[in-house]
């Protein structure tokens, strides 16, 4: 779709753009050439995952359209990058029919199954030999789109395969799938075509990470996470869960009117395939593979299988497909099941087992995690023995007592998790489960808001999450201690070497070497290392400190809006949530945790170890052309986004500041602004500038 020469002039149209938005000047002519400036870097960020922009510069894109579209409503256009935005809550799915019906594909397990599925399709079609077209089983949640003279109609779920759930709204979520194709170029005019919506694995840990982080239920597998999304009635969380779409099936089109002959992209599934990712969907044209006759595309299942964990979602086979569209015809399908499609099931990752107790952990912030202890089970070649039940509700949902027999799955690096009960293999001899009321470490009473998923053990003694806390600190992605390990902060604690974050600096190397397997060159290491951790940037500082809510991007946010650490003392809650992607619950936390004074004492001593606590990043920019001079932002933005805006103070040297103070220079206001301003207007040093002043000052300063 994009030959390095589109390339070159779409990046052409990319600069002129944003310097003519810095300039604060866009001509409204070019509306359409700035949708297609955003369409082509939308393509090569969700369809090829190759950027060839910042996402700042995207967002400034971004908001140029938008504001552009808002005040000239008329040029708004159902397929323009704005229209996927979500609006409120779907009350209702309504039922839809498909076009032709969503019929699920035989399985087949072992060489046996296929080549007995290929022997009867090859004496169906009376041929030596078929050609087949192997790709992906995609382990996600099915879909089916529609589109009408290029344009996306309708999406909807598989339901009972005949009818379904309309679900546009959330589809249009999804920035793989795009709002209108050019299947007219195809001599298409109405087509629905199948696909599978996923989350990436690493989508999937990162959704999972914040829910840990707000106390809320994990989802178990990257399959729950994406069919639990398509029916969610507030689409903006369907956003924020990142989903991707492939598209793998074209089962139906009619042709336009007097289309000649028919496209040969429509001959072979394959052909098919390109089709679709010329037309800007993701489909699975890198990994398809078209082989004659069954051997071959044994051989292949087989080799990919090797790979399955190598890739960044999950699937659980391969699919292999008749690839000449008229054989497939000719083929038909029996009740079920196209003749001329077969699944291979990779091997299954579940295996069966006894629940035999379960045991309690307590986490860095005192939350109580049950974890099954079973009966140890091979499972895609790994032994399980422990299994993380997350929280009493998993426990009372899946019903699991003492006992039972369970299922277990284990996907790829995702973290083994219950299925569920076998509950007609119980004996009577099966025991509840009783949930602990006390810390089963310090024994401190249980607590759980209404609203969380965790009981908690609030003691901020607890040996345990003293424990944790430190093995936080010391961590790879906080403080890097590489020579620490989990196994050493418990030891030293045990032997009462270490009780306290700052302890880590004032640690009896001499008593440590009296430890069994500490020789010379291991106390060196570790002491090197701790020395070292001393002149680590900020925010790793902030993050290492185990700030209930605060995770690293939080921590970088927080570092960009201070130049010291102490700093944090005096944001209000309110200045707080001034600050990008800071809410209500992060910013009670922070403020609570800058105003205990067990946590300020903490900090002080840390100090006193000699670490450095300032943000250098920020001190060496003040050496920049806004020199210093602190900026605060309010109302909304209309010409950048906040982040884009704050990215520019910084870079020039500029400062920025949570509130408005007699600290303040600058008070750039969007629109709608309120107290803020008006607070500002009250302090006569505070200049009062609009987002075209703000630009302005920044280019003089760069002139
Ligand atoms: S083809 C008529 N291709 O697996 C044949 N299905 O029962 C249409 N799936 O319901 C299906 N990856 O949800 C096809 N590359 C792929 C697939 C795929 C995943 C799903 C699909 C289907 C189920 C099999």
């Amino acid at each position: 779709m994009h030959t390095p020469e589109q390339t070159r002039i779409q990046q052409k149209l990319t600069k002129d753009f944003l310097k003519q938005q810095v300039a604060g000047k866009i001509p409204i002519e070019s509306i359409d050439d700035l949708r297609s400036v955003l369409k082509f870097h939308e393509y090569r960020y969700y369809i090829m995952s190759d950027p060839l922009i910042a996402d700042a510069e995207y967002d400034q894109l971004y908001k140029t359209l938008e504001r552009l579209e808002s005040e000239n409503p008329q040029l708004v256009i159902p397929d323009s990058p704005t229209q996927r935005v979500a609006k409120g809550l779907t009350k209702e799915f309504p039922t839809v029919q498909h076009l032709v019906p969503m019929l699920s594909l035989e399985n087949s397990y072992n060489a046996e199954d296929l080549l007995d599925w290929d022997r009867k399709a090859r004496e169906l079609a009376k041929l030596d030999q078929i050609e087949y077209c192997v790709e992906p089983k995609f382990d996600g949640a099915s879909i089916s789109l529609v589109y009408e003279n290029d344009m996306l109609l309708r999406a909807a779920t598989r339901g009972d395969g005949v009818e379904g759930d309309e679900i546009t709204t959330n589809i249009k979520q999804i920035r793989s799938v795009p709002l209108s194709a050019r299947f007219s170029e195809y001599g298409i005019q109405l087509v629905e075509i199948r696909g599978e919506v996923l989350m990436s694995k690493a989508s999937f840990k990162k959704y999972n990470e914040q829910l840990t982080a707000q106390n809320l239920s994990v989802l178990a597998n990257p399959r729950n996470a994406a069919s639990g999304s398509l029916r969610i009635k507030d689409s903006a969380e369907v956003k924020r869960r990142n989903l991707e779409a492939f598209l793998y099936n074209l089962s139906y089109h009619v042709d336009l009117p007097g289309a000649k002959e028919k496209s040969n992209a429509l001959d072979k599934h394959s052909a098919t395939l390109d089709m679709l990712w010329n037309l800007g969907f993701r489909s699975p044209v890198k990994e398809k593979k078209v082989f004659k006759g069954i051997q071959a595309v044994i051989d292949y299942v087989l080799a990919f299988e090797k790979t399955r964990d190598d890739l960044p979602y999950e699937i659980d086979g391969m699919v292999v497909k008749v690839d000449d569209i008229d054989l497939q015809d000719r083929l038909g399908m029996t009740t079920h099941h196209p003749r001329w499609a077969i699944a291979c099931k990779f091997k299954a990752r579940q295996g069966t087992s006894k629940l035999r107790n379960v045991e309690y952990q307590v986490g860095r912030t005192g939350s109580i995690t049950p974890v099954a202890k079973i009966d140890p089970v091979p499972i895609g070649g790994v032994t399980v023995t422990s299994v993380s039940l997350f929280n009493e509700d998993i426990i009372r949902e899946k019903d699991l007592m003492i006992g039972d027999t369970v299922l277990v799955e284990r996907a790829g690096d995702v973290i083994p998790y219950i299925v569920k009960s076998q509950a007609e293999l119980r004996d009577g001899t099966e025991k509840p489960i009783q949930f602990p009321r006390n810390c089963p470490v310090c024994s401190h009473a249980l607590v759980k808001p209404p609203e969380e998923a965790a009981w908690r053990c609030v003691n901020p003694a607890c040996p345990a999450t003293v424990v944790e806390r430190i093995i936080h600190f010391v961590s790879k992605d906080a403080m890097d201690i590489r020579s620490f390990g989990d196994a050493n902060v418990r030891k030293f604690y045990e032997l009462g070497l270490l009780s306290s974050i700052p302890g880590i600096y004032k640690l009896d190397m001499e008593k440590i070497s009296a430890i069994e397997g500490f020789g010379k060159k291991s106390i060196d290491n570790l002491a090197a290392a701790i020395e070292k951790s001393k002149q680590q940037p900020l925010h790793r500082i902030i993050y290492g400190l185990g700030i209930r809510y605060v995770g690293e991007t939080t921590a970088k946010t927080l570092t960009n809006a201070v130049s010291r650490l102490k700093d944090l003392q005096d944001f209000s809650v309110e200045q707080l949530l001034t600050l990008e992607d800071i809410g209500p619950k992060v910013a009670g936390s922070v403020f609570e945790f800058f105003h205990t004074p067990d946590n300020l004492l903490m900090i002080d001593e840390l100090e006193k170890m000699g670490m450095v606590l300032s943000n250098s990043k920020k001190q060496s920019l003040q050496a920049g052309s806004l020199n210093g001079q602190t900026f605060l932002f309010t109302g909304t933005l209309t010409h950048f986004t906040r982040s884009v805006a704050e990215e520019m103070v910084e870079a020039n040297g500029g400062k920025l500041l949570g509130g408005v103070s007699s600290k303040l220079n600058y008070l750039v206001v969007g629109e709608d602004a309120g107290s803020k301003l008006e607070k500002a207007k009250k302090i006569n040093t505070v200049k009062v500038i609009s987002e075209q002043e703000f630009l302005k000052l920044v280019e003089a300063n760069n002139a």
